[in-house]
């Protein structure tokens, strides 16, 4: 039975692509079966990863609202080694869509991804940056959520207002969800703010917080051009180092839960 994993934050612009990503690749390179669910109209995971071959391909949107069953819409990175559920610009309608769906619209990802739970390791949902339906929909389907966050002001006000979302979604549509991890991103080792964000992050949330920070690496926002995660655009690089260390503290966090080894 797959974990699916909800790498959502509000705000833009964090890292929650470059990290589904790479730690879809960085799983899938540890031996895990992994699909990735680009769930955001701006499609970027599914651009970063070149999951668009044909032009009338199906996407997420077209198995949500248009009855396609969800295997057909499944797309194989035979470059990076793992699967996509792509998305695009018909995402963007999406939420209004959805809303018109009265009950169980908050359960409609969730549904669609029940035929490929027993197909992975794991499921990744690189959320848009809102909190609206797509995200509900995103944080209802999962079992855990990963948080990145920049290191810059008001990362703490961002992740409290994700935090009341998460809560709201435990109480309402998904008891079980949890926190998979918060991750501190575009870490600058050398700018006093960064160091003290993430002290103040890691003092709050203790534990929760990875060891692992991801360090700014112009590494990083190049791969996507080449349709690839950073281990095949770049496995030395420092972005691909520390995505490496995220994926294996990921792991070993799962193995003492006991699950997915
Ligand atoms: N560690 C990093 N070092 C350098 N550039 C990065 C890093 N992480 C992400 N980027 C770049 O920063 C930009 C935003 O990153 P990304 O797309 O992953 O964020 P996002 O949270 O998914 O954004 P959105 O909210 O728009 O979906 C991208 O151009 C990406 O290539
Ligand atoms: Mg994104």
């Amino acid at each position: 039975m797959a974990k699916v994993m909800a790498i959502s934050n509000q705000k833009g612009g964090v890292g929650k692509t470059t990290t589904a990503i790479n730690l879809a690749a960085g799983l899938s390179a540890a031996g895990k079966t992994v699909l990735l669910v680009d769930f955001d109209s701006q499609g970027n995971a599914s651009q970063g990863l070149s999951a668009f071959f044909t032009e009338d391909q199906p996407t997420v949107y077209s198995v949500l609202m248009e009855g396609v069953p969800v295997q057909e819409a499944v797309v194989r990175s035979e470059a990076n080694g793992f699967d996509i559920l792509p998305a695009n610009l018909a995402l963007a309608g999406a939420d209004l869509e959805m809303d018109k769906q009265g009950a169980g619209k908050e359960q409609l990802l969730s549904r669609a991804l029940e035929p490929l739970r027993d197909q992975y390791d794991y499921i990744l949902i690189d959320c848009p940056p809102s909190l609206g339906l797509l995200n509900t929909n995103a944080l209802t389907a999962a079992d855990t959520v990963l948080i990145p966050v920049q290191c810059e002001y008001y990362a703490l006000e961002g992740i409290t207002q994700l935090l009341i979302t998460i809560r709201l979604v435990q109480h309402t549509s998904n008891p079980g969800l949890r926190i998979e991890g918060i991750l501190m991103t575009m870490y600058d080792i050398r700018t006093r703010l960064s160091v003290e964000v993430a002290q103040e992050v890691r003092q709050t949330f203790g534990r929760l917080v990875y060891q692992t920070s991801i360090p700014r690496n112009v590494r990083l926002s190049e791969a996507p051009s080449r349709g690839l995660s950073i281990f095949q655009y770049d496995p030395r690089c420092t972005g691909a180092q520390k995505y490496q260390a995220l994926t294996e503290e990921i792991l070993e966090r799962a193995r003492q839960e006991g699950s997915h080894e």
